[in-house]
């Protein structure tokens, strides 16, 4: 049954990601276009379980278009995975007369409005946000291609200094679960080898790179590592490399944090934009407990439950343009 949407709440929840402040823009800019009252919850799910819950307007959003993190700060919450902390949560948007909630999350916030829609019946629309983009429904999430294109400049930067020094350099990036970021910033740098958790980590044709690398006589190499891989991280597969070359001169790099700030690209202010639209009508269509996402230029919906546990399949074409390129 399609239900009056008066007033509705954005939340952001999970770790943050560059463009949410794009995303709110928009997704307060369309509600006032439409004639809906908006408001933020505060801290993610943890400040809607607490009621901190602020009215906004067109102004509560100007000159954030460009701005990293989130204004409405995030948090993951641990209360809102009981079924009591979801209770309270209810409670908390009934008293504030809030209709619908627009949710900027990831696999982790998504799981969680599945099972709070179930429970309270209550309309959430989605918004994709992850640095990892591990969501299935949408080709990028907002954040993924601002932090690849953080990543793949401070590996160029890297690239300089391990030139000078005839240096291997094992570079960890983000991706617990998922190489994505890994794949596509280790095919912008030219990595030697791309490590991801998608596929089995191969030593001996990693030490075969090497030993290509070293008769060719190549004065750098970079080996980009998913956090996530089962290998272990960087600094272990640093430290296997070096048991078995002791003659490399070896570095290792966690780039972390880093690849969750700064200002977003160009194509996440967009995609963002265009999802923040797309969510408040969707919500006004009457849709709920689903994610909005952007698949082939098209707006597509696709249920909580399917967008968190079908995550995309990892590039084989990537994987066979770096055994071309990285010879
Ligand atoms: O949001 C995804 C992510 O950036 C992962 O790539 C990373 O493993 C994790 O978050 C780090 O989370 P936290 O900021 O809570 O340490």
């Amino acid at each position: 049954m399609k239900i009056p949407v008066n007033k509705i709440a954005i939340v952001t929840s999970g770790g943050d990601a560059p463009g949410l402040n794009a995303c709110i823009r928009a997704v307060v800019r369309s509600s006032c276009f439409y004639g809906i009252k908006v408001c933020g919850v505060q801290r993610g799910f943890e400040g809607l379980i607490d009621g901190d819950i602020i009215d906004m307007d067109a102004s509560s959003v100007s000159n954030i278009i460009h701005r990293g993190g989130t204004i409405l700060k995030s948090s993951r919450s641990l209360q809102f995975k009981t079924e009591e902390g979801r209770a309270i949560a209810f409670r908390q948007l009934k008293k504030a007369k809030i209709d619908a909630l627009v949710l900027l999350g990831g696999d982790g916030s998504f799981a969680g409005a599945a099972k709070f829609i179930l429970e309270n019946d209550f309309p959430v629309i989605g918004i994709p946000k992850t640095i990892d983009n591990d969501l299935f429904g949408t080709d990028f999430a907002i954040g993924y291609d601002s932090a690849i294109n953080t990543a793949m400049q401070v590996i160029d930067k890297i690239r300089d200094t391990a030139e000078s020094h005839n240096r291997i350099f094992f570079v960890e990036v983000m991706g617990r679960d998922a190489g994505f970021i890994a794949l596509r910033t280790g095919i912008g740098v030219g990595a030697e080898a791309i490590l991801v958790p998608e596929t089995t980590t191969d030593f001996n044709h990693l030490l075969s790179v090497f030993e290509k690398g070293w008769s060719r006589e190549k004065s750098s190499m970079i080996i980009v590592v998913a956090e996530g891989d089962e290998e272990g991280g960087a600094f272990t597969i640093a430290t296997k490399v070096k048991q078995k070359f002791p003659q490399f001169d070896t570095r290792v790099c966690i780039l972390g944090h880093v690849q969750r700030g700064g200002s977003p690209t160009c194509s996440d202010r967009v995609l963002a934009s265009k999802l923040g639209i797309a969510a408040v009508e969707a919500l006004l269509e009457g849709k709920t407990g689903v994610m909005v996402g952007e698949v082939n230029k098209e707006i597509v919906y696709t249920p909580f439950n399917k967008a968190v546990k079908h995550h995309m399949n990892v590039n084989e074409n990537m994987l066979r343009m770096l055994e071309i390129l990285s010879a």
